[in-house]
């Protein structure tokens, strides 16, 4: 395994996990659906616990946790992107239309979130020395999180907009009330969804 580059996944997953607060903060303030605002209030608190995760790999990695990459300047640069989306979208004025839009921008955010996660699985299974323990331990904690953030809001995002075009509509989706937290859960809980309209 290429060292340099897990550093480089180490900072982007914080860089990103510094902005979903951030995406997560105007998602909140978006949200109409009490129980959508409730589920991203817990990924709110969720994703400030992996944040802290990340700054313990990156001091068991002996890695600054301040460093720059050109890589995480990205990272950083969509975040605040998804964020002003979501100001823009509150200030037209349509609370629903913004709720969407929310939705949307979190599931773009949960989309490289997941990636990281299931990536630092992989690498703490092959890392050697005293960090690897540490990225285990922080990857074993938060990937099934990252699968509901992901999973659940693609449930939301489908239904909503389904409610919005006047289609029936299931909520919470069934990703929610199914528990769902693997792609081939989603996927039968899409299904199951579909056959019961
Ligand atoms: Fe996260
Ligand atoms: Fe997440």
């Amino acid at each position: 395994m290429k060292t340099k580059q897990l550093e480089e996944l180490v900072l982007q997953s914080l860089e990103h996990e510094m902005g979903g607060v951030k995406v997560y903060i105007a998602a909140v303030a978006c949200a109409v659906n009490g129980d959508l605002k409730e589920e991203w209030e817990k990924y709110l608190a969720q994703t400030r616990t992996h944040v802290t995760a990340l700054e313990e790999v990156c001091a068991a990695m002996g890695l600054d946790p301040n460093a720059e990459t050109p890589g995480r300047k990205i990272v950083r640069h969509n975040g605040a992107a998804l964020v002003e989306a979501m100001k823009i979208a509150q200030a037209a004025g349509d609370p629903g239309a913004a709720e969407l839009v929310a939705c949307e921008c979190v599931v773009l955010a949960e989309t490289k979130d997941h990636l990281d996660w299931e990536l630092l699985t992989a690498c703490g299974e092959h890392l050697k020395g005293p960090a690897a323990q540490t990225l285990k331990t922080a990857a074993e904690k938060v990937e099934d999180e990252e699968d509901e953030h992901l999973y659940h809001t693609k449930g939301w995002c489908r239904e909503l907009w389904r409610q919005s075009l006047g289609l029936k509509a299931v909520l919470p989706p069934p990703e929610e009330r199914k528990h769902v937290k693997s792609a081939i859960g989603a996927a039968r809980a899409e299904q199951a969804a579909h056959h019961g309209r």
